[in-house]
């Protein structure tokens, strides 16, 4: 009975004295550490990652990428899953249309897509969209490596004057990514998405190459 008792009375003892306040300090710096790691694991991938075009014969390795990332993190995109299911491959395999892919190992790890406007009047013009890096590769600057590819071709298309863009207002990881290679923020259009009964606004930027 009585060492019941001690033993709770320790127990309940050492519950006041530990110091909670520091620990959980602590815990917050890991936490932060940990989240600025995988930031900050820009650090290189094992393998190294090839950026290869992707085809529009390649529909179903396409589709089958994009049914992953919606159901691993599908919220920052404009595709949802029944747009998914009866869409045509979004590129005609040109070099004002094309998707890219990031292969690790022969896996592909990221996409990213570029389409010239199709009306004459805003040919000069092209559209960077479903741009997405599986969850387990973020960190290793494979996005990086799939915009720069994306500026480099499209510059190669000399009358293709600048690359539009739109992304979820509260999507800063993808933001910041955009401002690296020099897109600016140029809109906002409000309440631009409804999905689930909530409203999200999305920022247009351009990146101006000429
Ligand atoms: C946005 C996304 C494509 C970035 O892919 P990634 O391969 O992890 O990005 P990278 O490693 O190349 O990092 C590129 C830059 O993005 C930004 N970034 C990446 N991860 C970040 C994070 N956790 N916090 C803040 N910024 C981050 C940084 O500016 C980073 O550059 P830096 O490492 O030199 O600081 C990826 O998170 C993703 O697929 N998200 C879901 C889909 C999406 O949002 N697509 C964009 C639609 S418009």
């Amino acid at each position: 009975m009585n060492q019941g008792k001690v033993g709770v009375s320790t127990f309940v003892h050492l519950l006041k004295a530990w110091p909670w306040a520091n620990w959980t300090q602590e815990l917050a710096a890991v936490r932060m550490l940990c989240i600025r790691s995988h930031h900050k694991g820009s650090s290189k991938l094992n393998e190294p990652i090839e950026i290869r075009e992707i085809l529009s014969t390649q529909l179903k390795e396409y589709k089958m990428f994009l049914t992953t990332a919606l159901s691993e993190d599908g919220g920052n995109l404009i595709v949802t899953s029944s747009d998914n299911l009866n869409a045509p491959f979004p590129t005609k395999d040109r070099n004002d249309s094309f998707t890219l892919g990031a292969y690790s190992k022969n896996v592909l790890a990221g996409v990213a897509s570029f389409a010239r406007e199709d009306k004459e009047k805003l040919s000069h013009k092209g559209l960077l969209f479903t741009m997405y890096v599986s969850t387990g590769f973020r960190g290793h600057g494979i996005a990086k490596q799939l915009l720069g590819e994306i500026i480099k071709k499209v510059k190669t298309v000399l009358d293709i004057e600048q690359i539009n863009l739109i992304v979820i207002s509260d999507n800063v990881r993808a933001k910041r990514l955009y401002e690296k290679f020099g897109f600016k923020k140029y809109g906002t259009e409000l309440n631009s998405i409804k999905w689930d009964g909530k409203y999200f606004s999305e920022d247009l930027m351009v990146l101006r190459l000429r």
